[in-house]
């Protein structure tokens, strides 16, 4: 089976909205833990727009699964992941006005840059992943410079316009996941999959991992809404 690696950023993103002390990430890494996910990803911004440096620290305690600490190839968060030595990193492109990480990794452009991240970071006793899109030539890189996995961006996949899109756009993950199970490989998955999307990823073989967030924190909103909107009318009714 399948197994699900779950990015609670977006809880940070709640608790950044208003400066509140909740809802607390770690709280939400204990919950998707016991729920049955294999990890817990949190993607450290160099803005700290959501996760922050302490919430990384804290959940290097509480995590007992495995902590996957999304990064770019900065010195500054190589600096941090050995330093707190997450069980993985995932090195991924960022930009700072992106919304999201909007591309895969330039293995190939980049090799020198991203493979001293790697070689630091390895030598730590880290595993590492990369996000790249569903390309040959990239897959082929990642295990060049020595990455133990490789991320396949989902992202164009799950915002195909039409089914004809996204089964063009399905067939370069698979392609993609074979090429890196060819290549020995560990092949994760990710990127905008939701409720709708899910199955055809789950389908490849070749995938070990998933990668979810959004999607599962949107649907929380939804399943706990009402019981949440029933504990503040107790406390109201109490009074
Ligand atoms: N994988 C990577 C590398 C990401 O950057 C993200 C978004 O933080 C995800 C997976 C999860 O994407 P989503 O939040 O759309 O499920």
């Amino acid at each position: 089976m399948k197994k699900l690696m779950v990015n609670i950023d977006h809880v940070a993103t709640l608790r950044q909205a208003r400066g509140t002390h909740y809802p607390e990430p770690v709280y939400a890494a204990s919950i998707a833990e016991t729920a049955g996910a294999s990890g817990i990803i949190v993607h450290l911004r160099e803005d700290r727009r959501h996760i922050n440096d302490r919430d990384v620290k804290i959940l290097r305690e509480v995590v007992k699964t495995k902590l996957n600490l999304e990064m770019a190839a900065t010195d500054e968060m190589v600096a941090i992941a050995r330093d707190i030595k997450p069980d993985m990193i995932t090195l991924v492109p960022e930009k700072r006005e992106e919304l999201t990480t909007e591309g895969g990794l330039d293995v190939v452009g980049l090799t020198k840059k991203i493979q001293m991240a790697v070689e630091s970071v390895k030598n730590k006793g880290i595993k590492v992943s990369l996000f790249v899109d569903p390309v040959e030539k990239q897959i082929i890189a990642s295990k060049e410079i020595g990455a133990d996995m490789v991320e396949i961006h989902t992202g164009a996949y799950s915002d195909a316009l039409n089914e004809k899109i996204q089964d063009k756009e399905l067939k370069k993950v698979i392609d993609a996941a074979r090429k890196g199970k060819e290549l020995g490989l560990g092949v994760n998955a990710g990127h905008g999959l939701h409720y709708h999307n899910v199955r055809k990823i789950v389908a490849i073989p070749e995938i070990d991992e998933l990668s979810i967030g959004h999607s599962i924190i949107a649907r929380a909103v939804f399943t706990g809404f009402e019981q949440a909107v029933r504990d503040m009318l107790r406390l109201i009714k109490e009074n």
